[in-house]
């Protein structure tokens, strides 16, 4: 399987609540590490939907979804400008602490093809249940047509990533996974596709 090409949110971009910098920056490396690893054994075929229990239809399947606008398969949009999405996650009962995050990443000043939202259905490691607030179902419904909303299983901090993997179908779509506790600067997207246009083999971050 041909993996498409992903970056991950950065330290110091953005306002962020709560948490010292240097944590922010040694969970960030742990981060990249992680996903690097994931990436690579999703590539090696280590990694593969029956292995970590999930349908090959994506680790949505059945599940209702409010919005799917994001799902186009088509690759650029013919401008000659990579397919670039946004994928985060975050769980029930934290949808509304989210709705500033979604707001930024709505406002980015780069056109994004979609903005996919995970929020797993239960989050068994959490012990937390997927019960949507009313206040969760506000944000959904305002965002509703902007953004994706999906409800895989939990894969923990992969979720963002292994979700939008599902989604997308072309290898050279730049994702771009974010947190769903910071406010993200509206040039954040566009400096991480510039910086990796620029300089394709090397891992772009993007710092203020
Ligand atoms: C999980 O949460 C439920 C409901 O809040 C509680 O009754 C139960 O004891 C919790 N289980 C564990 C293992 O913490
Ligand atoms: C979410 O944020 C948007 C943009 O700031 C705001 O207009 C909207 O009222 C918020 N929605 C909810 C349910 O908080």
């Amino acid at each position: 399987m041909t993996m498409p090409t992903w970056y991950t949110s950065v330290e110091g971009n953005a306002r962020r609540r709560g948490g010292g910098p240097s944590r922010r920056v040694v969970e960030l490396l742990a981060a990249v590490l992680f996903v690097v690893l994931v990436a690579g054994a999703w590539s090696a075929g280590l990694l593969s939907s029956s292995r970590i229990g999930i349908t090959p239809d994506g680790p949505d399947a059945d599940v209702d979804t409010v919005a799917d606008a994001g799902r186009a398969t088509d690759g650029a949009d013919g401008a000659g400008r990579p397919r670039v999405v946004v994928s985060m996650s975050t769980f029930a009962g934290r949808v509304q602490d989210a709705n500033a995050t979604i707001a930024s990443l709505v406002d980015q000043d780069y056109p994004l093809d979609a903005i996919y939202l995970h929020v797993p259905p239960a989050i068994e490691r959490l012990n937390i249940s997927g019960t949507l607030t009313e206040s969760d179902s506000a944000v959904l419904k305002f965002w509703d047509g902007r953004v994706s909303v999906r409800r895989p299983v939990d894969l923990g901090p992969t979720t963002k990533l292994i979700g939008a993997l599902y989604a997308e179908r072309d290898p050279n779509t730049i994702v771009i996974t974010v947190d769903d506790d910071v406010v993200y600067r509206p040039d954040m997207v566009r400096g991480l596709v510039e910086s990796m246009t620029a300089r394709p083999k090397m891992l772009s971050t993007y710092g203020c």
